[in-house]
């Protein structure tokens, strides 16, 4: 399984905004998307292109455009801060979900929910900003494999060495693409250095959010 570290120097410089905890949802949601086409214009380098002839106002040119058969799925919900970043990038995709969540003990993911267009020889774009243990990523996998996709491509934001290895391991056919190779994993599996809870982070929910604190009416 390739995994390729993504390290363009705007591609960094957003990443580094990104793990700074004194920036807030709004600039947070920003910075994931902006970060998101760096990395996804990496991924989607080998998809299929088909000749084109088009006219400019001079004359006949030769180029190239992408066949329409791509599709993304966003894990949710974290993954939901990388998805607009593809829609703009190709208004043509399909979109399907993928919910999982995991359990704060086992760090197992659990499936709640799952709407996936048709797959089958599709180029599909899998999209989760944390590759911690690895389990959601690789779970998601099987889930789209059993539907015969052309291939899987997976982009994250950050990826743990844990995550990357379940990954060569289960899914040994699908390249990572991702902004850092951190360090670690904590005993509650966050990633180290990271930057938090992304979906905490992305939404405002959580302590580590952020978010400016309301003060409450006097009385
Ligand atoms: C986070 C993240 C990944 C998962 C990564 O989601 O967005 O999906 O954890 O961890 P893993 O590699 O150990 O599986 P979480 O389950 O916290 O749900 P959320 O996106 O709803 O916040
Ligand atoms: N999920 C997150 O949002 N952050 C981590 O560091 C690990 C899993």
């Amino acid at each position: 399984m390739p995994l390729t570290i993504v390290d363009h120097p705007l591609a960094q410089h957003l990443l580094t905004r990104l793990r700074d905890v004194e920036t807030p949802p709004p600039v947070f949601r920003t910075l994931a998307k902006r970060l998101t086409i760096a990395l996804v214009l990496e991924a989607v380098r080998g998809l299929p292109t088909v000749d084109l002839k088009v006219d400019t106002p001079l004359e006949p040119a030769e180029g190239r455009v992408i066949s329409p058969d791509l599709a993304a799925v966003p894990i949710l919900r974290a993954g939901l801060g990388m998805l607009e970043a593809v829609t703009e990038l190709f208004p043509e995709v399909s979109v399907g979900y993928v919910g999982l969540e995991r359990d704060d003990e086992t760090l197992r993911p659990t499936s709640y929910y799952e709407k996936l267009p048709p797959l089958e020889g599709r180029h599909v774009l899998l999209l989760d900003p944390m590759l911690a243990t690895g389990g959601s990523a690789s779970g998601a996998c099987m889930k789209l494999a059993e539907r015969n996709p052309a291939e899987i491509l997976f982009v994250c934001v950050v990826a743990a060495p844990q995550g990357v290895e379940k990954m060569e391991r289960d899914h040994p056919e699908v390249p990572v693409f991702a902004a850092a190779l951190d360090r670690d994993l904590n005993d509650k599996g966050y990633i180290l250095p990271g930057l938090g809870d992304f979906g905490d982070r992305l939404f405002g929910t959580g302590s580590e959010s952020g978010l400016p604190r309301l003060s409450r009416p006097p009385g």
